[in-house]
């Protein structure tokens, strides 16, 4: 592994953040004597992503960022379904929102992206949903919690809350990232039978 100088170090009482860029990204958490490295993005070295197929949606505000996430799939040979909107039109987020929830309900698909200006009507749709664990991300800790311990299956991001070069890391670190499984396992099984069941 090439040698890294850090770009930037954030601390707080309880916290150290070491960001190092030099065409990678990294992101290293210290805390008091104990560390982790949660998240490493070597564009030299092909990371290890989920190839598993996906469903998008979106709503008008969101149109922009689908489109540059969806040729990104693309580029990394992913298939895609993409259940619209397919333009700036203004539309109701939750049609979108619903046809999404539901293919992965039932579970035709394992995986779907939800977009719209905020993230949180697509969110609050989508969770409706048995079997659905939606999770809103603006940042990539929890694009990457939301994997290892929520086992999420929707990513949603909001178009016009989280910009769309931090939007695809956040994209790409999601569909690196496995579940856990474990404890973690045990409780998603409390709640994911519960909600509506596609009609
Ligand atoms: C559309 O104006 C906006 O309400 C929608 O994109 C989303 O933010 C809803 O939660």
């Amino acid at each position: 592994m090439k040698e890294r100088m850090p770009c930037a170090i954030i601390t707080t009482p309880s916290l150290m953040m070491v960001l190092f860029c030099q065409n990678e990204s990294i992101i290293l958490f210290l805390q008091g004597q104990r560390g982790f490295l949660l998240y490493f993005n070597d564009e030299s070295e092909e990371m290890d992503i989920n190839k598993t197929p996906i469903i998008v949606g979106n709503d008008h505000a969101a149109y922009g960022l689908k489109e540059k996430i969806k040729s990104y799939l693309i580029e990394k040979d992913i298939d895609v379904e993409d259940a619209g909107t397919h333009n700036e039109d203004s539309v109701d987020y939750s049609d979108f929102g619903i046809r999404v929830a539901a293919e992965v309900s039932t579970g035709k698909f394992n995986r779907g992206i939800l977009l719209c200006g905020t993230g949180i009507g697509m969110s609050m749709v989508a969770n409706k949903f048995s079997h659905v664990r939606a999770a809103l991300c603006s940042g990539l800790f929890s694009a990457i919690m939301s994997r290892r311990h929520n086992n999420s299956n929707i990513l949603v991001i909001g178009a016009r809350v989280t910009g769309s070069d931090l939007a695809m890391e956040i994209v790409s670190a999601w569909l690196s990232t496995p579940f856990d499984g474990g404890r973690h396992q045990l409780r998603i099984e409390k709640f994911d039978s519960l909600g509506e069941a596609p009609k």
